[in-house]
């Protein structure tokens, strides 16, 4: 293995205040270390990652990161450092990676071009930090009075990640006996030379329910990368005595016809979801001629698009489902099928919405032969 992360998410957050640790909170539906996984899982500079959580938060971690490819998670410790050290100590097997990148599960939004950069530092030092250089001016205080003005033109503010080759970084380790806030720190104490790399303003540290407050604004600003999938389905009308839209079971003089539960509000809408993130159709993830899909729940498919769409660390904004139609009537079962969608996609039914129209008695659906859907989902993307 060449370059393994190590994502350290052991903390208690105590700064930030709340139940649930900083970095289980959620950003635009989906928790920081998610957030901060996902950045590394997904850069190509990459080849594992590795989460270090505190063992009381295993539940949590897990349900953060379901579904990703990772190393297992590992115990962390009493500080950081002793984190950080359990996490080095889990890759130092038979073939430990060549190089190791820490990072704070604490901040969420660093980009693919810093973790590449810190990697890419590598090839010519033993160290690497991703920093941003200081612009206000440096003051130091005594009793609340400015007593000195400090030369800031030396000074930079350390991120993560911080990037090292494995070996000395995991010997430094072993042999701290200082305690030291971060990994930059702990490696030139051990007489490594460390780097200095274009790091991003954006890239803050979540200490405070403040700081939660400006990622999410940085994300649902220029940064977030807003998509809209649509999609469209038909059913014919075949024997029996319901028909299922959008989950909901509604009494009809007949059935639909289909290989799953033929909800065709559901199969829309999961086109529109694959569609979002251009993960091709539902007929490409679920070839309707497989045996395992015959009378399948479509919240089936609909999960699984949804799992595509966080995989990519994605947030759905909101979701739009027109139903075509004679008969049934939708609209007393309008309300349910919203609180349906929203159930079905971990969102507040403000941000559903179903609605319905017939043809005026015009072609298939006005003559009554089936039933037709339209769904559109427009979803947020982490900044490109
Ligand atoms: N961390 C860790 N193990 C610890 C302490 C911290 O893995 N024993 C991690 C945190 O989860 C976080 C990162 O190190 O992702 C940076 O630490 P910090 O921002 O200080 O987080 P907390 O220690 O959780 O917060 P606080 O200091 O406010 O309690
Ligand atoms: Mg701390």
């Amino acid at each position: 293995m060449r370059v393994a992360a190590v994502i350290v998410a052991a903390g208690r957050g105590e700064r930030f205040g709340s139940d649930l640790p900083k970095q289980y909170q959620l950003l635009h539906g989906v928790p920081l270390l998610r957030h901060s996984v996902l950045a590394f899982a997904h850069n190509a500079d990459v080849d594992a990652v590795r989460v270090v959580r505190d063992p009381a938060h295993a539940a949590l971690c897990d349900e953060a990161v379901a579904g990703l490819e990772l190393l297992p998670p590992v115990d962390g410790g009493e500080s950081r450092q002793d984190s950080v050290r359990r996490g080095l100590e889990s890759l130092a097997g038979e073939e430990p990676p060549a190089r190791v990148l820490i990072h704070d599960a604490a901040r969420p939004l660093v980009s693919g071009r810093c973790i590449s950069g810190v990697v890419a530092a590598l090839d010519r030092h033993p160290g690497a930090v991703a920093a941003v250089p200081v612009v206000d001016s440096l003051k130091r205080a005594v009793d609340g009075c400015v007593a000195e003005d400090l030369p800031r033109e030396e000074v930079w503010r350390a991120q993560t990640p911080q990037g090292f080759h494995f070996a000395p970084l995991l010997a430094a380790h072993r042999t701290a006996t200082d305690t030291f806030s971060d990994d930059v720190g702990l490696a030139r104490a051990a007489g490594l030379e460390v780097a200095i790399v274009a790091g991003d303003a954006d890239n803050l540290k979540v200490t405070t329910a403040d700081d939660l407050h400006r990622a999410q604004r940085l994300l649902a600003g220029g940064g977030a990368d807003v998509r809209v999938g649509q999609g469209f389905d038909v059913h014919r009308f075949g024997p029996g005595d319901h028909v299922r839209l959008c989950g909901i079971d509604v009494a009809h003089d007949a059935g639909l016809a289909g290989h799953s539960d033929a909800d065709v509000a559901l199969h829309a809408l999961t086109d529109a979801l694959l569609g979002s993130i251009g993960a091709d159709d539902i007929g490409a993830h679920f070839p309707p001629g497989e045996a395992q899909w015959r009378d399948t729940d479509s919240a089936v498919f609909v999960n699984h698009a949804l799992k595509l769409i966080r995989e990519r660390g994605g947030v759905i904004a909101h979701v739009d489902v027109t139903i075509v139609c004679e008969a049934p009537r939708i609209g007393p079962h309008r309300a349910a099928m919203r609180t349906r969608l929203a159930a079905l996609l971990g969102l507040d039914e403000s941000r559903t919405s179903v609605k319905a129209t017939t043809t005026e008695r015009l072609g298939f659906t006005g003559r009554g032969e089936g039933i037709a859907a339209f769904a559109t989902a427009s979803v947020r993307l982490p900044p490109a």
